[in-house]
């Protein structure tokens, strides 16, 4: 029998290198997650995360596959490939993301709102359908049951066939100069999570997502440009701190968890405040 607090199997998009998804994985291995799937377009990153993952949690069966989630047949095939490997997907948590170039929209390519939107929206759409398609089809999992630890406050949850998170933004919620098609890639990550919490709730799924705010991750730090054009928003948060990508794995995780069992379509903020001022 598995143990932990995860009984079944998590899969992450966008787990390559030190961002979120990485953290995220590293999270479940932490959580007790013996089953997890990661993939990045960064073959190198994605190894990076299978290598640390492997050395600290040697009981940890992890499957790793690179390729690009906006790609429909990439995000099938490693789907397939998760149930082949692990027989069922019982946490999806879709990571991939890119941050768009600071432009008005008046002085945006279309080449670059379909980048923006190929990977941030398309991308999460293909993976959660995906997953969706799988989780239906599979019997549900008995959360306490399947808990060794079975806390007293969790032994009356309904079972659940499983549990999506979808990674948006604080930008999904509010504006900022100068992002039109990065703000509205999260604006409709947000609006399908609720579209899909409402069609899967009868099926036993649930549907959230995650609205970080500025985290220190190779996104937000991997140019000077990059750190002064963030700087600001950083100031403006109440906690005028960048959080770090585990305190965005927590919340994930907790999404995930039997903990949340009646938390459905929900967009999350993770963001020191940003959005309450
Ligand atoms: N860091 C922040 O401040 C912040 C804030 C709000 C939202 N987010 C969102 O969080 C998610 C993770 O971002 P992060 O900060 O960890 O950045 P990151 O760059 O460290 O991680 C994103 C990962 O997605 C992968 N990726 C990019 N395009 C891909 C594609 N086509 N197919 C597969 N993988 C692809 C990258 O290789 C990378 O490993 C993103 O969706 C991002 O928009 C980040």
């Amino acid at each position: 029998m598995d143990l932990g607090r995860f009984p079944g199997v998590a899969v992450i998009t966008g787990a390559g290198g030190h961002g979120i998804g990485a953290a995220t994985a590293q999270a479940f291995a932490i959580s007790g997650c013996t089953k997890i799937a990661i993939t990045d377009i960064n073959e190198a990153g994605l190894l990076e995360t299978q290598e640390s993952i492997n050395r600290v949690h040697p009981g940890v069966r992890l499957f790793a596959r690179a390729g690009d989630i906006a790609d429909e047949s990439f995000v099938e095939s490693f789907m397939d490939n998760v149930l082949q490997e692990f027989g069922r997907i019982d946490y999806a948590v879709n990571c991939a993301g890119i941050l768009s170039s600071p432009l008005r929209s008046t002085e945006l390519s279309l080449e670059e709102f379909d980048r923006i939107n190929q990977v941030n929206y398309r991308g999460c759409w293909l993976s959660s359908r995906a997953q969706l398609k799988r989780m239906i089809k599979q019997e549900p999992i008995h959360i306490v049951e399947q808990n060794p630890y079975k806390p007293a406050s969790i032994s009356n949850r309904p079972s659940e066939r499983g549990a999506i998170v979808n990674v948006a933004s604080q930008l999904g919620i509010v504006g900022r100069h100068a992002a039109p098609a990065y703000c509205a890639s999260k604006s409709a990550v947000i609006g399908m999570t609720r579209c899909d919490a409402i069609d899967y709730s009868a099926d036993g799924i649930r549907v959230n997502c995650i609205c970080p705010g500025v985290i220190q991750t190779p996104m937000t730090t991997h140019s000077e440009e990059v750190k002064q054009r963030l700087q600001p928003a950083i100031e403006m948060a109440p906690m005028k701190r960048m959080g770090q990508p585990e305190e965005v794995a927590d919340a994930i995780l907790f999404l995930c968890s039997s903990q949340a069992s009646f938390i459905q379509g929900h967009a999350l903020v993770v963001d020191g405040g940003y959005v309450i001022i």
